[in-house]
């Protein structure tokens, strides 16, 4: 299978670190999307000419009187691809809303540059209430959008825990996301994530309706995710 797979480096790795990292970095023949914090996009491009550069976040609005804040623009002008958008860190830690979150996803758009959208539930609940927190999250990122965008199924209790859905659970809601996105007449590639790593990537590897995965902790490790690559 013919994954995707998007590394969330978080607020890790200096750009000294992210140059280490890209001078040994193989992606055997992979579709790897490296999200750096924004100090360390240039190293990424700098050392390895082929990989596919994606950022962590976006200003909702564009270029002016808004310190500390990134545009569009300016990523696209370094190449960024991708852009992560929504995460459950930055709803919780900024309190960046649904409002916000579709702002932010047009103005990647206006640029060219393909959303990844985190989509979750908090807490571990049943299937009809969870996919209904899913689709009203999609419902609200995705209103204004008609271009492809990459959607990352996040269950907030599964990241960074250790504790990972059903192969069942998985299908169940990356098969809805599908659905939903279908009926909004938007192209998409699905993604998991929440604790994808070396140990049970094999297992969650066969869950269907999975175009790929957006990984944290693994992803920041070289040989952790050369194992992955292999299959
Ligand atoms: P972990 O893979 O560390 O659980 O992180 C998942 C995540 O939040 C990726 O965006």
């Amino acid at each position: 299978m013919n994954f995707i797979y998007a590394l969330n480096f978080k607020m890790n790795k200096t750009a000294t670190e992210t140059k280490e990292y890209m001078q040994k970095f193989d992606s055997q023949n992979r579709t790897v999307i490296i999200c750096a914090p924004f100090t360390s996009i240039f190293e990424i491009k700098n050392n390895h000419k082929d990989a596919l550069i994606g950022a962590q976040n976006v200003s909702e609005f564009t270029s002016g009187a808004h310190t500390g804040e990134i545009d569009a623009k300016m990523l696209a002008d370094l190449g960024v691809k991708y852009c992560i958008v929504g995460h459950s860190e930055r709803r919780k830690f900024n309190h960046e809303t649904d409002e916000q979150i579709a702002e932010k996803i047009a103005r990647l758009v206006e640029q060219n540059i393909t959303p990844i959208l985190c989509v979750g539930e908090p807490n571990k609940m049943a299937f009809e209430e969870s996919s209904k927190f899913v689709e009203n999250q999609i419902k609200l990122a995705l209103k204004n959008v008609q271009s492809p965008v990459i959607v990352a199924y996040e269950p907030v209790w599964a990241i960074g825990t250790g504790d990972v859905p059903t192969n069942e659970q998985i299908e169940n809601m990356c098969e809805f996301i599908h659905k939903c996105l279908n009926e909004l007449n938007i192209q998409a590639k699905v993604l998991y994530g929440g604790s994808y790593n070396s140990k049970n990537y094999k297992t969650i590897n066969n869950a269907k309706f999975v175009d790929g995965f957006l990984i944290g902790g693994a992803g920041l490790k070289l040989d952790e995710m050369e194992l992955i690559y292999k299959g």
